[in-house]
């Protein structure tokens, strides 16, 4: 069986960011050019909300095959994450990359006292985990519109309820 490493981004001399953009240039490809994610990935990186330790890279045979980050968001104003974006390279889908990375993330947000990480996207995926929606829990997403696409998951038995706020860059996607 080969074994999915997941492990920290690494900033410095060997630092991963150009393979975390190259996995979500790939994962979020379409024919309208650049993704949002490779450009949002970089933003965050820049942002006061990036945490270091919940920037994860998963390897597979000593190549990054996929991405996922969360970063600082707020609901009502006190400290909760949000995820994104997830992406794997889509030679690799299918394979538990991206479980094992969300696992990680989930692993390591839990270790650090978070109480609630929140993200948009598939229900049918996210589930998985036990994310379900946001509005069920009291999180108001940025956006009404996302409905049950805008999901959350509680690490703690005391979470905060409200508006969620992503980190400064994700209101910069439109
Ligand atoms: C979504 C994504 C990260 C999953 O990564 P992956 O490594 O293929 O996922 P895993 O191998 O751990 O899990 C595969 C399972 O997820 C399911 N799945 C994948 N994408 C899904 C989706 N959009 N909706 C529902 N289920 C989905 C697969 O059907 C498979 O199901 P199974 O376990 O019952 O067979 C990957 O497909 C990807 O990078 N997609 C493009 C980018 C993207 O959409 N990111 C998420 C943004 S919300």
């Amino acid at each position: 069986m080969r074994v999915i490493e997941v492990r920290r981004e690494r900033a410095g001399a060997e630092q991963d960011a150009e393979l975390v953009r190259a996995v979500h240039r790939a994962a979020f490809a379409s024919d309208s050019g650049e993704p949002v994610e490779v450009g949002l990935v970089d933003a965050l990186r820049a942002d006061p909300g990036w945490l270091p330790h919940l920037s994860l890279v998963a390897v597979l045979d000593g190549q990054v095959v996929g991405h996922v980050v969360a970063t600082r968001a707020t609901v009502d104003g006190a400290p909760a994450l949000g995820v994104g974006p997830l992406g794997v390279l889509p030679a690799f889908h299918g394979r538990g990359v991206g479980t094992a990375l969300m696992y990680a993330l989930l692993g390591a947000a839990q270790a650090r006292a978070e109480s609630l990480v929140a993200l948009l996207g598939e229900p049918g995926y996210y589930g998985r985990f036990g994310f379900t929606a946001a509005s069920g829990l009291g999180v108001l997403a940025p956006d009404p519109g996302w409905g049950p696409y805008f999901q959350a998951l509680l690490l703690a038995a005391e979470a905060p309820t409200g508006a969620f706020r992503y980190a400064a860059p994700f209101d910069d996607l439109g």
